[in-house]
Parts: structure tokens; sequence; C-alpha cells
């Protein structure tokens, strides 16, 4: 029996005893359970887009857009939908997306999300804003495959010392996030005037770096400048939270200042809206393993990571919390897929729900897809055997879209598998 196969007959089975999944299979329900169980600031910073959110609705509607032809009497019996990515095999073309701030979401964080992908067998994209330092995910996972996402930061020692943290933790690949210079004008968090890292979350491959500390050391020296909150019990309540997250007794970091300190340099340090296509050679001389351009949308900028020496390219509009009004990352796919060339891998996220979804893209010609907000959902609703279940359920869903299409193979899935609504291709 196949995994798909398997993993469908014994939910059914346990139906009859009367057992329920641990999340929901509906991705709009498993939002809606997230939504409920969430307090409202916290389900804000992660079910939230940029302005009136039509790029986060974009990034759907360009799902719908196609639709799946399927294919008959293709003799389907066996299925392989695994696929071959910097020399790994992996189960499915599916990985998980950086996602900052987890604690937000439970608080096993990050390292919920580790044990879930290690279980999986699916690789996992440490964020550069994790809740957990990566080498805490990774003393978790065993040998299980795990990528790095680097936040270019004013501070290249600050660079080098994460990406040599992360060959140590045993990181197969730095994914550079290009989209996020600054942060979006993110409605719903500004309603809320809620931003985790103030707070003194999300910043913990900071507060585990060394070059970070000696940064810290600088800015307890510098007197704090710009708006300060007002002191009100939510302010109180706020820096008792830092000063707890942060390493170190709470005592010591109430009395010494330097969690607030530790955030100051952050929010100094943490992006640099400078970056230029020269830049990526300082990383490129630091690290030999692959290193891939995360937010291409634009088939020349596609074209100059080939000529940068890059090693692969995730199509992404950081799930429409960047520039709203930003074409869908789906709609972006095929242009820069017909430039590469399938000279390096193209990578894909943005909306990705489903394993039709995955189907879907792999069809437009990505080798992978990185899935998103359904798993930061589903680490609300049940922890790491939410997030498990869920990436065995797009597992399974996506071998048994892969078969039914008519497709024994993931290498078999090709374009004209896919019509456009309402549209099919004439013989
Ligand atoms: C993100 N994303 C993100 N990307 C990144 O490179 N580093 C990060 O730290 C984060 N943090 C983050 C937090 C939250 C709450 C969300 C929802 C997203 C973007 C992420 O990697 C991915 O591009 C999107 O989530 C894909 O869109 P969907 O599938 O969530 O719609």
């Amino acid at each position: 029996m196949s995994f798909a196969i398997e993993s469908q007959t014994e939910i059914y089975v346990r139906g009859v005893g009367g057992e329920r999944a641990v999340i929901p299979f509906d991705p709009r329900e498993l939002e809606a359970e997230a939504g409920r169980r969430l307090p409202p600031a916290a389900f804000a910073y992660l079910a939230g887009g940029a302005g009136i959110e039509q790029t986060m609705a974009a990034n759907r509607a360009a799902f719908d857009r196609w639709r799946i032809v399927p294919r008959m009497l293709r003799d389907v019996s066996q299925r392989d939908p695994s696929i071959e990515l910097f020399g790994r095999r992996l189960l499915a073309p599916i990985l998980l997306a950086p996602i900052g701030v987890l604690e937000l979401a439970h608080p096993e964080a990050d390292l919920a999300v580790a044990r879930a992908a290690a279980a999986a067998g699916v690789p996992i994209v440490f964020s550069n804003q994790a809740s957990i330092a990566m080498e805490t995910c990774a003393a978790a996972m065993d040998a299980s495959p795990r990528w790095f996402q680097l936040y270019w930061s004013k501070s290249n020692e600050l660079v080098a010392s994460l990406v040599e943290r992360a060959e140590r933790c045993g990181c197969e690949a730095i994914v550079v996030t290009l989209d996020t210079t600054m942060l979006g004008w993110r409605t719903r968090d500004l309603d809320h005037g809620h931003l985790p890292f103030l707070s003194g979350l999300g910043i913990a491959q900071y507060t585990s770096d060394p070059v970070f500390a000696r940064l810290v050391d600088a800015a307890m020296r510098e007197p704090a400048t710009g708006p300060r909150p007002r002191v009100t019990p939510a302010a109180i309540s706020a820096l008792f939270g830092m000063a707890r997250r942060h390493p170190g007794s709470m005592l010591s970091n109430l009395r010494s200042g330097r969690p607030r300190a530790a955030v100051r340099a952050f929010v100094t340090l943490y992006s640099r809206p400078s970056l230029t296509w020269e830049d990526l050679a300082f990383l490129r001389e630091r690290t030999k393993l692959p290193i891939l351009l995360k937010g291409i949308l634009h088939p020349e900028d596609a074209r100059r990571a080939l000529e940068y020496g890059m090693d692969g390219i995730v199509v992404s509009n950081h799930g429409g919390r960047q520039v709203d009004g930003a074409i869908a990352a789906l709609a972006a796919l095929p242009a820069v897929v017909a430039t590469i060339g399938g000279r390096i891998p193209v990578l894909f996220d943005s909306g990705v729900r489903t394993g039709a979804d995955v189907f879907k893209a792999v069809a437009l010609g990505a080798r992978a897809v990185l899935i998103g907000r359904p798993y930061a959902f589903a680490l609300a609703v049940a922890g790491t055997p939410g997030v498990e279940t869920l990436l065995r359920n797009l597992r399974a869903e996506f071998e048994l879209t892969m078969g039914l299409a008519g497709c024994a193979k993931a290498a078999e899935i090709e374009r004209a598998m896919l019509a456009a609504e309402g549209d099919l291709p004439c013989p």
C-alpha cells in the first residue's frame, strides 16, 4: 500500500472507533480554528498581510485560475511523489517555510515544528526570526534535513556568524530573504499596535549569538533614543516578558536592562535596505552551502540570480505580507521558470494550502513548494502532532492528486496537465 492510501485508510478506520484527527482537514477551517484559540493580536500577526490584503487574496485567486485536467488509463498503481533537491531525495516536493515568532502560536514554537518536521521527514527552513535558537531545534531532529533562512543585517560580522552557526548545526542550504528590507504596512498589526520583536519575541537567533552579544554590549553603552512607550501596566508586563525570555535569570535581566538593549540593537540592525547584488559575493565566499534567494518575482531578477552564481530561488511574495498590490506569486512563477530554464531549482511559496496546490505549482515548474501559514495554524491548534498531521495530510493529498491526474511520478507532472479555468486545450 502507498503512503496516501495507508494514511487515508487509517483515518477512516480510526473514525469507526470514534477518533478524529487532531486538526481539521480543510485549511480554511484550520485557520478559523487557530483564530478561535489564539489571542487576537497573535492571530493577526500570523494570519494577516499587508494593506488591504489584495496580494494575499491574489495568491489564492491565482491557484483558482488553474485547473488540473486528469488523464486516464495510465497505470498509476505505483506512485512516487518524491523529488531530488540539492542531492537529497525528499518524500514529496514539500518543505516548511521559515516563519518567525512561532511562540505566538505555541509555547514550544520552533522546537515543536522541528520535531514534527523530523517525524514527517520534511525539511524545515529555520527562520532568522525564530523564537528558539537553531542549535536547540537541530539537536531535536537527528539527521533530518534543515536549512537556514537569513535576513541580511547591517552587520556583516553577524551575517557571517549566523551562517557559520547554521553550517555547524547541519543546515544544508542558506535561504536569503530579499523582500523584507523593511516591514510591510501590515494593517492588522497596526490596528493592534503589535510588533512582537519590540517585546523581545522572535529574536532568539540573535540573543544566542556571540557577535550579537558584543553588539548589545555596545548598545548598553549608548543612551536609548527614539520613542518610548508610556509606563502602563501593558508596558510593564512587556518588560517582564522580555526579561523572562532573554537568556539568563529574569532578576539579573531586569536589573541589567540587557533585554531592552538587545531589542534596541535588533531594531537598529536587523535589516539592510541598502543591500545590492554585489553584496552576495560576501556570502558566496563564506559558505559552500547552496544559496537560494527568496522573494524573487521578476524574471530579470531570476536572470541576475543566475549571473551572480546563486544555487536556487524561491518565487514568493512573503504570503502577501510585504507589498500589497504585488503580483500573485503563482502568476509570477511561469516567467521565472522559463528564464531559469532548468539551470537551478525554482522553489515556490505564497498561497499553497492543499496537495492539489502543490501539484499546480509543480506543473508550472516549481521543483518544490514551501508551506507557510497552514503549519503555524496547525501548531496553534495541536502542537507537534498538529504540524506532523498537516505534513502527512499534504503529502497524502499530493500523492493522490498526482495519481488521480494520471501521473505515476512527480517528474511526470507537466504544464500540459493544467488548463486555465473555463478553458480546455484543443487537441
Ligand atoms: C513569514 N514569512 C517569513 N519569511 C522569511 O523568510 N522569514 C521569516 O522569518 C518569516 N516569517 C513569517 C512569519 C509569518 C507569521 C508568516 C505568515 C510568514 C514568509 C514565509 O516564509 C512564506 O513566504 C509565506 O508564509 C508564504 O505564504 P503563505 O503560504 O503563508 O500564504
